[in-house]
């Protein structure tokens, strides 16, 4: 797990962390998810990793963002990536997906892989960042706005020097320093 500056930290997601990860899932896609889906993913569902992104306080931690994934016969699909609104554009959820990804790295993947709505030009700018590239298009695939999925991946047999790439990656913390 990457280690953050405090009072920011990383960890699992935890079934008692589901109704923060709720709140901040409704506030971030049309459709939000249900309760038990994520139940699935963390109790039943051995092949998906979550992590939630934490800020401590005196009163406790307040969880601002989250992320998972599932490693699939050498593919590591991200399935899902969200900061709280009120925390964006402050280096977050770069931090959850840096994450993310050398978390998969260590599972050594022949593929990453992951959809995104073509209106989502701040989650695919994170992407190119990341050197994920647009591999294809999923007409109309999400049934809550019909909208296109763009198909994006990082292969990395195309890109061998990936995994080093990620691990040699400063953290960047300048627009936390205000907190
Ligand atoms: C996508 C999301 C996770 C990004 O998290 P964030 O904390 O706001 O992003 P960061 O501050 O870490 O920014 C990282 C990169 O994202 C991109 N980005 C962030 N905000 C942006 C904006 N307003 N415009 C364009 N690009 C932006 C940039 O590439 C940025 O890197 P840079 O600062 O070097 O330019 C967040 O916007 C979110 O939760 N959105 C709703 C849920 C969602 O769409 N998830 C993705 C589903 S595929």
């Amino acid at each position: 797990m990457l280690s953050l500056p405090p009072p920011y930290a990383l960890r699992p997601m935890t079934v008692a962390d589901i109704p923060a990860v709720l709140t901040i899932d409704r506030a971030s896609f049309p459709t939000p998810a249900h309760e038990q889906l994520y139940y699935n993913e963390l109790v039943d569902n051995q092949l998906s990793h979550y992590q939630v992104l934490t800020r401590a306080a005196e009163n406790g931690e307040t969880i601002l963002g989250y992320a998972g994934f599932w490693l699939i016969a050498g593919e590591v699909h991200i399935s899902t990536i969200a900061v709280a609104p009120a925390e964006r554009g402050r280096g977050l959820g770069e931090w959850l997906l840096l994450n993310l990804l050398r978390l998969a790295c260590e599972l050594d993947p022949l593929l990453i892989t992951l959809e995104v709505r073509r209106g989502n030009t701040v989650a695919q700018a994170l992407y190119a960042k990341y050197r994920f590239e647009e591999v294809g298009v999923r007409r109309r695939y999400y049934r809550d706005t019909g909208e296109d999925a763009l198909l994006m991946t990082v292969d990395l047999s195309a890109q061998p020097d990936y995994c080093a790439w990620l691990a040699g990656r400063p953290l960047r913390i300048e627009r936390r320093d205000a907190v």
